[in-house]
């Protein structure tokens, strides 16, 4: 089963991506991640979308595409994968649906997180992560257990993305208003969307989203 997330900055989209990844063993496919892994081994790719990202702009659909294309190839992907952050543009919505077609493959359900601008504006401004390990945190939502150490790993450095940012953030809105919220109808009238109250509690907001892929799943096997 491949599965879309959709959703604004800070919505919820890669925290519940690994839950989701670890409870179905689908593969998170994360274009902002894939972006930054660029950035940090400065390959040109990267260095180009990093001016981008810095701003809260969009990266060229055609740059997006290309890496999405090559990653759904690889054999990991056969089990299932779940696009976080993919796609953002109508143009990559449609170039997604050519690409699935040509290796046989297809969506099974597209999930809107849906978050007031206020409530994202705070998850992103108290949003860190362990520089070891890459376990995310929340100041207030998903605090450490021991001050200065990673739950996870036990490491004790800590990062903040540069586009975490109340400014940025104005930018990153506007995009996903003017660019990807158009993706809604797109996926309504094929029937797959369904819209989720990112705004609950991050376990409530899990079981909504594990009940609609297990009901996507049932239905896919009825056909
Ligand atoms: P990307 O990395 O995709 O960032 P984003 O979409 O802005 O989303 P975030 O990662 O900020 O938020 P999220 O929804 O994953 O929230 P999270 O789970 O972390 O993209 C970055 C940039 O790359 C873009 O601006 C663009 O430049 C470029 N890019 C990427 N993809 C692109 C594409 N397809 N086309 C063009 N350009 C592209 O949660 C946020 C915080 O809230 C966390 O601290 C978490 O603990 C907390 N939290 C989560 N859920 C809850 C809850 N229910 N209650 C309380 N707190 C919660």
């Amino acid at each position: 089963m491949n599965i879309i997330l959709l959703g604004p900055p800070g919505a919820g989209k890669g925290t519940q991506a690994r839950k989701l990844e670890e409870k179905f063993g689908l593969v998170q496919l994360s274009t902002g991640d894939m972006l930054r892994s660029s950035v940090a081994r400065g390959e040109p790719l990267g260095l180009e979308a990093k001016m981008l990202m810095d701003k809260g702009q969009l990266v060229s659909d055609d740059i997006i595409t290309g890496m999405i294309r090559e990653r759904i190839k690889q054999p990991d992907c056969s089990r299932g994968f779940i696009l976080d952050g993919f796609p953002r543009t109508v143009s990559q919505a449609e170039s997604l649906d050519v690409m699935l077609a040509a290796c046989q493959k297809e969506i099974g359900a597209v999930i809107e997180l849906k978050v007031d601008d206020e409530a994202l504006v705070d998850r992103v401004s108290g949003r860190f992560t362990c520089s070891q390990c890459g376990a995310g945190y929340h100041k207030k939502y998903k605090p450490l257990k021991i001050e200065g150490t990673c739950d996870v790993c036990g490491g004790h450095d800590f990062t903040c993305r540069a586009d975490d940012n109340a400014e940025t953030m104005k930018t990153r809105l506007k995009a996903f208003y003017d660019q990807t919220a158009p993706i809604l109808p797109y996926y309504q009238s094929k029937g797959l969307l369904k819209t989720v109250n990112g705004m609950a509690p991050m376990n409530e907001v899990q079981e909504e989203l594990e009940s609609i892929i297990k009901h996507a799943h049932n239905s896919n096997k009825g056909m």
